[in-house]
């Protein structure tokens, strides 16, 4: 059984992980409409990568019995500028994620809820994956620049990722 605090806190987490997909299928929009159908592939999957985190969540506040609560979705930014602003976005929502996760952590830790900490696992080596897919694409674009040539290699690249 899970206490208030925690119930709380991991209902907020699955608002946040909603928002994250709600940006991601913003920013795949944008790139569909910029033509980049690669780009805009890339974070339709990143979008669904984000519904399971939520559902993962849900399940568990299901599982243990705890009550879901559903909170109102932030609207998500239209605009993103650049390739590369766009990525330095993606990589700036999932530290402030990383940093949500700890959080959440530490609160499990503090009120010996060994549960929570174990099944938090998981999204703890998720988001080091998820920082470090967003670094290595963000290094490819500062190589490609301005060469359209390279960004549509890289649009092809990201094409690939399969659901
Ligand atoms: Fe669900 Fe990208 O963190």
């Amino acid at each position: 059984m899970l206490n208030e605090k925690m119930q709380k806190a991991l209902n907020e987490q699955i608002n946040k992980e909603m928002y994250s997909a709600y940006l991601y299928l913003a920013m795949s929009a944008y790139c569909s409409y910029k033509g980049l159908a690669g780009f805009a592939n890339w974070f339709k999957v990143q979008y669904g990568e984000e519904m399971e985190h939520a559902d993962k969540i849900y399940k568990y506040l299901v599982e243990q019995g705890a009550r879901v609560e559903l909170e109102a979705i932030e609207k998500p930014p239209t605009e993103f500028g650049t390739l590369l602003e766009m990525f330095e976005k993606t990589l700036a929502h999932e530290q402030f994620v990383t940093h949500l996760i700890r959080e959440l952590l530490e609160l499990a830790v503090a009120e010996k809820d060994y549960a929570t900490s174990i099944f938090l696992q998981w999204f703890v080596e998720e988001q080091v994956e998820e920082e470090a897919n967003d670094s290595a694409i963000i290094a490819k674009l500062k190589l490609a620049g301005e060469d359209g040539a390279a960004l549509l290699v890289i649009d092809s690249d990201l094409g690939k990722r399969g659901h």
